[in-house]
């Protein structure tokens, strides 16, 4: 999840130039399948990160009704070793589908009960089964590792892919949380080959990408080294 504030490139290359897939891929190969693994060293900031998220989502209206989970089905981008998928999407969904590049953060989720099919390849490669449809697209710390265009196209994708409600209106969400950049630019990190994008920049690309933000909220309560870290939840705008 970096929170490291150094940056390469000097100001006139476009950081998102920079990210290299086998680079981004290497370094998450030699990382531990555990939450520390995960975030970077921060494995006490996962509880409130799922609780807010938790909030997040009942303020869009998924989560439980009369005890019944109201999430047929579900899709974590990026989701490493299923840290959301299994300590929160799980609790509001029948089935959770995985996208993960690296194989072995994945490995523990085959088989177990709601986790549906599991992709082991980078958003940037993910197209959605022929016909599935998703009433929530959750995507945390990952989205970095893809270029605007490649976001933005990722984003199109997911919107064209959310189910929709009786009345012919789109039910599904799109959720992206990310670190911000708060340094006035986009700033590459070249640790782990990603991309850590202004709010600025995450507007545009959703905009580029057809989508909307119906609801967005800061997280608070992150320790004060850490990026700030915003979600953004996304529908495609009516036409
Ligand atoms: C900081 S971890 C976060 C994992 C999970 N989202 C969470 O919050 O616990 C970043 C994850 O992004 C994955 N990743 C790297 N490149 C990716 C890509 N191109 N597409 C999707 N995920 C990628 C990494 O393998 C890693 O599992």
């Amino acid at each position: 999840m970096g929170h490291e504030m150094s940056s390469s490139g000097n100001s006139s290359t476009v950081p998102d130039s920079l990210i290299s897939a086998d680079d981004g891929r290497r370094y998450w190969s030699g990382i531990d399948a555990d939450v520390n693994g995960m975030l970077g060293g921060y494995p006490g900031v996962s509880r409130i990160d799922l609780r807010t998220s938790g909030s997040f989502l009942a303020k869009l209206g998924l989560g439980r009704t009369k005890g019944q989970k109201n999430v047929k089905r579900a899709v974590e981008g990026g989701a490493g070793i299923g840290r959301i998928t299994q300590g929160l999407l799980l609790e509001v969904a029948e089935t959770v589908d995985v996208v993960e590049p690296i194989a072995k953060f994945t490995a523990a989720l085959e088989g177990r009960p709601g986790v549906g099919r599991i992709y082991n390849v980078g958003l940037e490669e993910w197209r959605p089964e022929e016909g599935a449809t998703y009433d929530l697209v959750w995507n945390q710390w990952c989205v970095g590792h893809l270029t605007d265009l490649q976001l933005a196209a990722y984003l199109r994708r997911c919107g064209a892919a959310l189910s929709v409600g009786d009345d012919g209106k789109t039910k599904g969400v799109i959720v992206v949380k990310e670190n911000l950049s708060t340094a006035g630019r986009d700033l590459f990190d070249e640790l782990d080959s990603s991309v850590t994008r202004q709010d600025e920049t995450f507007r545009q690309i959703f905009e580029k990408a057809g989508l909307s933000i119906v609801r967005t909220e800061l997280q608070h309560g992150f320790p004060e080294d850490l990026y700030p870290v915003r979600m953004y939840a996304l529908r495609p705008k009516k036409t």
